[in-house]
Parts: structure tokens; sequence; C-alpha cells
């Protein structure tokens, strides 16, 4: 019998390695789901994500005086997680109309749904007052007037403003949003001209501010920072603070624990507002981004300089190697440990569809099935069809049942667009 192998933290909730010396995800075997269903494909463990938005909302109910947790759904967008974290109870943040059209078919009261973006069309702001979303967040000074003609007589709409505090986080530079040289959201100057202007606008109402300073964020202080900043903006009925709590996406990594992360945010609003706030937060990556796998098959394995492992996805299924340079694990499924120092390659046509460089994998060998955790953020999200690859299908397992929730894409699908054949 093999050795029972230590898990990566980084994995979902409740995987193990079974008798056979295999990952189970689930409780799903991972070479039965990968013989069930091809690769490569994504595999959620359902109770990863529903244990996370349970534990936001444990956190926010010890200690909030009144509050919401969102779904940044721009992390992972898929009927099927949109339905399961409306189930449990959640709101949603949605940042176009395709969001909010996901987030309306996945269940979500629109009354619980705030619209983001620093663009928004016309379209996307008569959608989103059709459907009587609850909240709308100017982003700039533009959208004001727009927005109080397209509400128009009769109505009302509750509406946040988002100021950018001049806080940074440590993070990438594309995903870091709090500075104010930013494209998104208004000064602490011109936010005072903003709130004066939705004052005065007869169909707007002024709810409270918001604010995002970025995503990926592994140290708290920025966020208490935020909060701090925009006192000299008086006092409003709701502060949602947006998201950015960072994840270990390798073992040697440490995340804050959500509680923390939620005492820091909801002890800043009392610290600087006083009680009675409610308080609103937008986690996206913290709540699915650990609950998924990638597996892949090995379609190569080649030995020059370096030992090159190549998969039947790549940049087309994760781009945040690419973009960002982050840094994932991989194991064999049915191999944990290491031994061969390799890059584990994409399928692209490219050099640097690189999945993880200087991997570790136990004698990583044609067929074998690869595993890489942490995909449920900007994973799915991100997918893409560079060179006519079809995007993978993801698959929730739950105790020892796996269901298909999206299937692969086909060919058919790489011409479904066109007009002319
Ligand atoms: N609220 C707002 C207004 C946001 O812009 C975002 C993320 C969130 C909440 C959720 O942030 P989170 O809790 O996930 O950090 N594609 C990049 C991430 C882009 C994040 C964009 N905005 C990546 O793969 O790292």
């Amino acid at each position: 019998m093999p050795a029972v192998q230590q898990l990566s933290p980084v994995y979902p909730l409740g995987s193990t390695i079974n008798e056979r010396g295999v990952l189970e995800i689930g409780g799903c075997d991972t070479l039965e789901l990968a013989r069930e269903f091809g690769t490569p494909a994504y595999v959620v463990a359902e109770d990863d994500i529903r244990a996370r938005a349970r534990a936001f909302v444990e956190a926010f109910r010890g200690r909030a005086d009144a509050f919401d947790v969102l779904f940044a759904s721009k992390a992972f967008p898929c009927t099927a997680v949109y339905r399961l974290l409306a189930e449990e109870g959640i709101g949603c943040d949605v940042a176009s109309g395709g969001e909010l059209a996901l987030a309306l078919g996945g269940g979500f009261d629109p009354a619980r749904i705030y619209l983001h973006g620093n663009a928004k069309s016309d379209a996307e702001i008569e959608q989103a007052l059709a459907a009587g979303v609850g909240h709308i967040v100017i982003d700039n000074v533009d959208e004001i007037d727009r927005l109080d003609r397209l509400v128009g007589e009769g109505r009302r709409q509750a509406v946040l403003i988002r100021v950018t505090p001049g806080v940074r986080g440590v993070t990438h530079d594309a995903i870091s949003t709090g500075q104010i040289d930013s494209k998104f959201g208004l000064s602490i100057e011109d936010a005072r001209g903003a709130i004066e202007r939705v004052g005065a606008a007869g169909h707007l109402e002024l709810a409270g501010l918001h604010l995002h300073i970025g995503s990926q964020i592994l140290e708290l202080e920025p966020f208490r920072r935020a909060v701090e900043a925009i006192a000299p903006l008086g006092d409003f009925p709701v502060y949602n603070l947006g998201g950015g709590l960072g994840v270990a996406y390798t073992a040697d990594r440490e995340a804050p624990r959500i509680n923390d992360y939620v005492a820091t945010k909801v002890d800043a609003v009392r610290d600087v507002f006083g009680p009675g706030k409610t308080v609103v937060d937008e986690p996206g990556r913290a709540l699915v981004a650990n609950s998924c796998v990638t597996l892949y098959t090995v379609q190569s394995v080649k030995r020059n300089v370096s030992t090159w492992v190549a998969v039947d996805g790549g940049m087309s299924d994760n781009l945040r190697p690419m973009l960002y340079g982050a840094r994932y694990e991989a194991q064999v499924v049915d191999r944990f440990g290491g031994g061969t120092r390799c890059h584990l390659t994409g399928k692209h046509c490219e050099s640097g569809d690189v999945i993880v460089r200087d991997a570790d994998l136990a004698d990583p060998r044609v067929g074998d099935v690869v595993v890489t955790p942490v995909t449920g953020a900007y994973g799915h999200a991100m997918a893409n069809n560079y060179n006519g690859v079809p995007r993978p299908p993801i698959v929730f397992a739950k105790d020892g049942d796996a269901r298909l929730v999206v299937r692969r894409e086909s060919y058919d699908d790489l011409f479904a667009r066109d007009v002319e054949r």
C-alpha cells in the first residue's frame, strides 16, 4: 500500500489521497474523473465554496451591526456557482451586463445585486434598472447625470460612490486599484463634488461609499488604512469595502484568516465612523479559488536543457501565470511527491505558455494525469479559445458524486457565432 502523503493545504477542503494512492476531490477519485469527463477539466469541491461562504457570513454575524457579503462574481462566473452562492444567502457583485444576466439566471435576488463598472453603457444601466438591482456603484462623474436621466420620473435608485483611497496593498500592479492614479473610482477631492451632485440629482439616493484597493492582498493593514483614508468624506449608512483577500496558491504561502480579515474591516468602520453602519464586502478569490483544481493529461515529456512536461491545456484555461507571474503547485494525481524538476507547459503556440516553471513531479510520463490546485478564481473566468482550443468543462464533486455543470466546448461551439460560413 502506498504511503499516505500529506496533502498541501491549498487543495480544496476534504481532499485526500485514497488507499490506491490517488488524489480525491469531494470524495471523487481524480483518475476516474479524468476518464469520465476528459481533460483538461475544472473540478470543484462544492462543500469548499459553501464552507468559505459560511465562514464570511459567520465572521460578520459575530462582529458587525449590519452587513452584507457579496460574491464578486467575476472570479467564477458560472451558473452553478452563482446558484450555489445564492443558496447560501449571500448577495452578488456584477461588473457588466453579462455578469448581471448570469447572476439573475443563477437565482440572485436583484435587490441583493450591486452593479459595478468604470465604463457602463446606457444599455447596461437600463438592463440593471429594469431588473431592479439594489445598488449601482458610481465610478465617475460622467455617469451621474446619465444615470439620473435613465432612472427617470417617478423612480429612485440607490447608489454608492466609488472612492480611490490612495492606499496600496502589496500585489501585482495589474490588480492594484487603491492608488490615486487608477482607472477606477474618484479621488477624495473629486468624490466631494460627486457626493454633492448625487445629492442634487432628482432620482438618485446616496446610500454610501465604495472602495476596493486591489486583489490577492496578503496583509490586512492596508484594508484598515483605506477606511481611515475616506473618513474626511463624512458619514453614510453603507460602506462597501470591496474584496481583495488573497489566498495561498502554494504550500509555502499563508493567507490571513477570513475571520481576521472581516474583523479588520468591521473594526475599522466602527472605529472611524462609529456604530450602526452597514459593512458590505465583496470577496471573489477568497470564496472560490481554493475550491477548484484543474486536471490535465501529459502529452509529451521532452528533455533538452530543461525537462518540459506538456499537457493538453495551458493559457486557454489558466492565464494567471502568464498575466501576473502567478505561481502554482502541480502533482501527478496518483504519484504525489517529487523527484523530477521540470516545467509544466501548455499546448499553446508561445514560449510564455508555462503553467508551472520549476515544478517538481514524480517521474512524469505521457498519459499521466496532472493536477494544479487553486484554479477556482479567475481560471474559468478568463478562459479563452486561443489556438482554437475548446474551453474545459466544470465538474462539481461532493460526497463521492460528480456532476457535470458546464460541458466541454465543442468544435461546433467554435463556429457558433459565425454569420458567414
Ligand atoms: N470588488 C471589486 C470592485 C473588484 O474590482 C474586485 C476584483 C473584487 C471585488 C473581488 O476581488 P477579490 O476578492 O477577488 O480579490 N484577474 C485577476 C483579478 C482581478 C480582480 C478584479 N477585481 C487575477 O486573476 O488575479
